[in-house]
Order: C-alpha cells, then sequence, then structure tokens
C-alpha cells in the first residue's frame, strides 16, 4: 500500500529460529526476496534457539528447509548461497538471565553499523513474549530502532492479550510492536481495499440498501497434524474467528479511509470490530454453531476423528459459522455470516458479497430465473474475482435470461507469481511499516467481542457438533442460514 522505501541494512532476528514457522514460512520468504534482489548487504539472519548448533549446522538446516519448502522453480542456487551466507545460530535458553549477554555480544560482532535496525521476531509461545522483550531492553537491544514482530496467538482471552501487550508495551513504543495476522498480507486482502476504493462502481452499492448479505468463508481440508497440543487449547475461534476472519470483515465493511496510512486503515477497521453487534448468551446459543470432525473421507482417503488426531477426549472446535452485523449506518440490518473450519471439503477462502434481487421484476419468471448478483472474492486458492450477474441467452425470438459471470483470474490477468503472505509482511517490517499489522486496540476489541462466545462456550453444558470429516460442517451451519431463507455459496 505505500510506495516501498529503500531497505536499510538489518539485523533480523528469529527467536525460535529452528522452529517450524521459520523453517516452513519465515526463512524461505526472506530467500525469496533476497533472491529477488530486496536484501541489502549488510543484512543479517540470526536465528535463536535452544538447540546446539553453529552457523555451519544452523545453515545445513535451513538449506534442507528451503529444499522442502520452495518450488523447485523458485530455487537458484547462487541465491540460496547468498542467503545462506547471511545466517547465525544463537543457542539461548531465554529463560536463562546470565546468556542474554551472548547474544548481545553476537549481534555487536559485524554488525553493519552501531545504528543498525534490529528486528526481533518472536516465533515462540506468547507466554515468553514479556521475559524476551524485558530481557531486550536489559541488554540494551530494544532500541528506537529496534522492532518487535509478535506471532499469534496474541493472547487467549482478552485478559492475557492485555498482559502480553502491557509486558510488550514497558519495551517498545506502539510504533514498533508489529503483530502479525498472515491474512492481511495476501495478495487478494490487500487487493480487496484496492477494489473497494480504487475503483466508483462498488461503492454506492457496498451498503444496505443494495446488498442483501456477506459470506466469509476460510475452509481448510486439512486436519489439525502435528500441530494438536495448541490447537486443543486454543480451537477454531480463537486460532481462525477472533484474528483472520475478523479482519477480512473489516476490510469488507470499513469505510474509507482520507488517504492510506500506517494509522488511517487501522483506524477505520477498529471502528468496525466496535460497531460489531455485542454477543449475549441467548445470541450465542442461537447464531454461533461449533463442530468438531469425526472420523470421515477427505481429499479421497480415510480421515481420522479429530479426538483421533490429538489422543484424548476434547471439546475443543474445529468448526465455527456465526451469524453477526455491523450496526451502523452502511450496514444496519446486514447479516455477515463467517464460517471456518477443518477436514471440510478443499481449502478455500472466500468472501461473497450477495446483492438485492432487482427492485422490479420485469422479465416474467417464465423468461428464465434472475439471481440476484454475487460478487466472489477468491482470496486462496485461484486468487480473483467473480461477479454473477443475468444475461440475456443469444438467439432470436423471445429473450432468454441466463445466469453468466465476470471473471478475473490474478494469474490470467498478471502472470506473476503470488508472493506469499510473510514475503510482504516481513519486508514491511524491516522497512518499518505497520499498516499491515494489528494495532493493540485492534487485537483487544476482536478479543473483546468474541469474549462472551468464550464464556458461554466454557459451560460445561457445551458441546461442539460432531461432523464427518470431509463434509461442510454441521447441519446446524447451513440452519443458520436457512432459518433467513439464505444458504451458503459453496465453491464452484
Ligand atoms: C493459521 C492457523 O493462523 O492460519 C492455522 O493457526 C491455519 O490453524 C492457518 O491452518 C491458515 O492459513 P492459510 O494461509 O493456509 O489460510
Amino acid at each position: 500500500m505505500a510506495i516501498p522505501s529503500p531497505v536499510e541494512p538489518c539485523d533480523f532476528t528469529v527467536f525460535g529460529g529452528t522452529g517450524d514457522l521459520a523453517l516452513r514460512k519465515l526463512l524461505p520468504a526472506l530467500y525469496l526476496r533476497d533472491r529477488d534482489g530486496q536484501l541489502p548487504d549488510g543484512f543479517r539472519v540470526i536465528g535463536v534457539s535452544r538447540h546446539t548448533a553453529d552457523d555451519d549446522a544452523y545453515r545445513a538446516m535451513v538449506r534442507d528447509a528451503l529444499t522442502q519448502h520452495v518450488s523447485s522453480a523458485d530455487l537458484d542456487e547462487a541465491a540460496v548461497a547468498r542467503l545462506l551466507a547471511r545466517l547465525h545460530h544463537v543457542e539461548l535458553d531465554v529463560e536463562d538471565v546470565g546468556a542474554w549477554h551472548l547474544l548481545h555480544a553476537r549481534l555487536k560482532e559485524g554488525a553493519a553499523s552501531e545504528d543498525v535496525i534490529r528486528v526481533f521476531y518472536l516465533a515462540v509461545a506468547p507466554g515468553l513474549f514479556g521475559t524476551i522483550c524485558e530481557h531486550l531492553d536489559e541488554v540494551g537491544l530494544a532500541t528506537e530502532r529496534s522492532r518487535v514482530v509478535l506471532e499469534k496467538p496474541m493472547g487467549s482471552d482478552l485478559a492475557t492479550a492485555r498482559r502480553v501487550n502491557e509486558a510488550v508495551g514497558r519495551v517498545f513504543e506502539e510504533s514498533n510492536i508489529f503483530r502479525i495476522d498472515h491474512y492481511l498480507g495476501k495478495e487478494s486482502v490487500q487487493n480487496l481495499l484496492v477494489t473497494r476504493f480504487a475503483n466508483t462502481f462498488l461503492e454506492p452499492l457496498w451498503n444496505s440498501h443494495w446488498v442483501d448479505h456477506v459470506q466469509i468463508t476460510a475452509a481448510e481440508s486439512l486436519g489439525v497434524g502435528e500441530r494438536g497440543s495448541y490447537y486443543d487449547r486454543s480451537g477454531a475461534l480463537r486460532d481462525m474467528v477472533q484474528n483472520h476472519l475478523l479482519q477480512l470483515l473489516c476490510l469488507v465493511a470499513m469505510e474509507p479511509p482520507t488517504y492510506v496510512d500506517r494509522e488511517t486503515v487501522r483506524d477505520e477497521k477498529l471502528k468496525v470490530l466496535q460497531a460489531l453487534r455485542p454477543m449475549t448468551p441467548e445470541l450465542v446459543d442461537r447464531d454461533v454453531v461449533a463442530g468438531q470432525y469425526a472420523a470421515g473421507l477427505c481429499d479421497g482417503a480415510p480421515a481420522k476423528a479429530y479426538v483421533d488426531e490429538v489422543g484424548q477426549p476434547s471439546d475443543t472446535e474445529t468448526f465455527v459459522a456465526l451469524r453477526t452485523e455491523v450496526q451502523n449506518w452502511r450496514w444496519a440490518g446486514v447479516p455477515f455470516y463467517l464460517r471456518t473450519g477443518k477436514r471440510l471439503p478443499e481449502r478455500v477462502s472466500e468472501i461473497v458479497v450477495v446483492f438485492k434481487e432487482p427492485p422490479h421484476a420485469m422479465f416474467p419468471h417464465s423468461e428464465g430465473p434472475t439471481e440476484p448478483n454475487r460478487l466472489h472474492i477468491r482470496v486462496q486458492p485461484d486468487e480473483g474475482m467473480r461477479l454473477h450477474m443475468t444475461a440475456k441467452e443469444p438467439g432470436p425470438g423471445g429473450i432468454r435470461l441466463r445466469p453468466v459471470s465476470l471473471d478475473l483470474s490474478y494469474a490470467a490477468a498478471f502472470g506473476a507469481r503470488s508472493p506469499d503472505a510473510y514475503e510482504r509482511l516481513l519486508m514491511d517490517v524491516v522497512r518499518g511499516n505497520p499498516t499491515l499489522f494489528m494495532r493493540r486496540d485492534e487485537v483487544e476489541a476482536a478479543w473483546a467481542w468474541v469474549a462472551p462466545i468464550l464464556d458461554r462456550w466454557s459451560q460445561p453444558t457445551h458441546r461442539p457438533r460432531r461432523y464427518p470429516a470431509g463434509t461442510n460442517g454441521p447441519v446446524a451451519a447451513a440452519t443458520l442460514l436457512e432459518r433467513d431463507g439464505r444458504s451458503w455459496q459453496e465453491t464452484e
């Protein structure tokens, strides 16, 4: 969104440097930015972990990770060697107070300059965020030129999120705190803002006069896999709804800011979160559906039940569907339906804006159906947009109506590889642009909104409804819309 500024040399330190996120996402993202010539000389990447590994061992580990997680078409030996040469490993138990001077010494040694930009990416459990920040401060690494990146989960409810924010905020200024929601780095999500605000034709229709309802779906076909121990404490509401889905909702519903900068977009998103209809226990029971996958068939193969994957009885939800409203002038009375789940038939994230029927039926029904216009914004895979409209079927004689679609496929229109969300977001951190990161007030407003759901679901009587793996979730999710005379738009 902002015009990219040149990248200054930086010491990019990843706590959790040998962990899954670092190896699967962060280092491949840095590799691709480096391959495309965006990392200047003097840019170093320092992996911090409790592993005993010298720089060479770490480089070997990262080389393996790149081979696994970067497509072979994007692997270039010279570029791999260039990234590996930037890599260092520091063994550190972050709770060992006496060991921090080592990190300080390693960072000073060979730094591009005294006041090099320092990024500290905390890809570790949120319980360690406060401790790490305090120690960074004690050893003099938390300066005005230092930035800290927090990975989700940002707490597990409002109280814990506040504690994390306070602990980090005691050390870093808000402008140097980057809370990642990787959905905001996705090309198609950023394009949502451009589509809405760089074109004129949508804006007059983008309100309760013309929009019947909005659906936001983030479906996955995978189960929880190896992440069971984290996921079982989290569940889909905390893992996906509180952050990714609410962020998408904000971008659909927000007002146009006067211009795009680090605060204006976030100010507008915050107003949407504050305008969400507050949940009450009655609304939770009526408008929020929790589900958990049972054994079934997914992607053509037998899939285990969630409880068998995590190896214990559990009432954690792997599916959520809910109905809410944005209580402001633009959206009064328009339902927003959100849905996310694991072990659904396919991986697809999509926003569907369903418009109202034409106000007057000029063509008799016998000439064919007039379906309401729908705009499908495909976040992934196959990013693009599809506008469903009604057209005349070609041919002589009477007029026959037929549904057709206007399609925009990013791949066809632009051809280029869509960069991974982390590529964009990591470079924004290095450049110091927090526009696509969540501000403290946003995170807390989102937690405040989900709090009544968490509360209600903490009752011993709460049980998620089971759904067979490979299906669209519990029947109650369909009923949620049928009750309003609507239905989910399944992928086409
Ligand atoms: C993460 C969640 O934030 O997003 C995961 O913790 C989920 O459970 C993932 O699988 C989905 O991301 P994407 O980019 O694959 O839609």
